[in-house]
């Protein structure tokens, strides 16, 4: 029997799919998000297993059942197919996925699935290994599409790419990504570049809004698919012809915060209630000892209660988000 969720918003919103980052650390050096890379940070170290089961089972209790765990690149942590396995044990997790770079896939896709994970997606701003390489700072466009169709071979459940979308870079890439889902089950997704606290400039550079796309897909004769339960916030399209589809990621568009679903902790234990919330809420210190599940369960359930309505990116508010890579996007 499936549990209602317990997490409701005073907007009416039900939460039950928790973003969970193990990590800020990325070998990856996206223009729009990791520009001069990673620098190590002093300070405390990033959630154990241990801390993430604990956390995870107080959401599952509270009615989450799907998990996407995120980074940074989750797969920089060595015991990143202990977190799947970890979190595939608990009872009532339906759904596991992870968003990743794709540079460990092409090893991993098996072993991962083999562990437990159900779902992936995947970055990939442009099927042109020149750029690619000039956004990512990595020239490893083989290996990541190489990445892709090792999970493909290895039956996921799901399997999306994530184009961020960028003005003069890869807006006229359309048919490329429409050539690449042609014949294979995959579901890329345009996402509107986000202002975040590190990138203005770069923002007012290359942001472009998707809506063109949109135009495109429907003169082109995709239709819109209806949402699925614990869906991410990407509009779907698909065609007849092809065996994937194209999604949308529109961020600034009217009413986007109005079907939001997700909850985020960071790899510090923080409960972010928007990935454009000033402060995150510190959950460490409930996920020290088994015991203090029913104690978690409560600050979850009072924290959600000043979750706001929207992120108000529309009138320039970052919040205390600087980089994707801080929080797992
Ligand atoms: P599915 O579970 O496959 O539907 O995926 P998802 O779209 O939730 O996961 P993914 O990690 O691929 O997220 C794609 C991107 O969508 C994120 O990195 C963000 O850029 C954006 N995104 C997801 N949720 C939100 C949100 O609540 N607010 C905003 N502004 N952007 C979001
Ligand atoms: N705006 C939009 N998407 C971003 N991502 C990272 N930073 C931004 C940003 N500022 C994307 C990544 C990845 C996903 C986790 O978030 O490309 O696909
Ligand atoms: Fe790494 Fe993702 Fe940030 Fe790129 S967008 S630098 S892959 S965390």
């Amino acid at each position: 029997m499936v549990q209602e969720t317990l997490l409701k918003d005073a907007f009416g919103r039900s939460f039950e799919y928790l973003r969970l980052s193990i990590t800020e650390v990325c070998n990856f050096r996206c223009t729009y998000c990791l520009p001069d890379g990673y620098q190590k940070q002093k300070g405390p170290g990033f959630l154990s297993v241990e801390e993430a089961v604990r956390l995870a089972r107080g959401f599952v209790a509270l009615g989450t059942w799907k998990i996407r765990l995120t980074g940074g690149e989750p797969s920089v942590r060595r015991d990143f197919i202990e977190f799947i396995e970890a979190m595939r044990a608990i009872p009532g997790v339906r759904r596991l996925a992870t968003t990743t770079n794709g540079y460990r896939l092409e090893k991993n896709a098996k072993a991962w699935r083999d562990a437990g994970l159900d779902a992936i997606n995947v970055s990939v701003d442009s099927f042109r290994p020149e750029v690619f390489h000039k956004v990512t700072g990595h020239d490893r466009l083989r290996e990541v599409e190489a990445g892709i169709e090792a999970c493909l071979d290895e039956g996921y459940d799901a399997v999306k790419i994530n184009a961020v979308l960028l003005k003069g870079v890869n807006d006229q890439d359309l048919s490329l990504f429409q050539d690449y889902v042609r014949n294979r089950p995959v579901s890329v997704r345009f996402i509107e570049l986000m202002r975040t606290g590190d990138n203005a400039e770069y923002f007012d550079r290359y942001h472009v809004s998707a809506d063109i796309l949109a135009q495109n897909l429907e003169q082109e004769g995709w239709v819109r698919k209806t949402r699925a339960a614990g869906a991410g916030p990407a509009i779907e399209y698909v065609h007849s012809d092809y065996a994937g589809a194209i999604g949308l990621i529109a961020p600034y568009s009217k009413d986007f915060c109005k079907t939001c679903n997700r909850l985020r902790v960071s790899a510090l234990g923080k409960l972010h209630l928007c990935l454009f919330t000033e402060f995150g809420m510190d959950l460490r210190p409930f996920l020290q000892a088994d015991e203090q599940l029913e104690e978690l369960k409560v600050f979850l359930c009072k924290a959600l209660q000043t979750k706001a309505q929207s992120h108000y990116l529309d009138e320039g508010v970052t919040g205390g988000n600087h980089r994707f890579a801080d929080i797992g996007g």
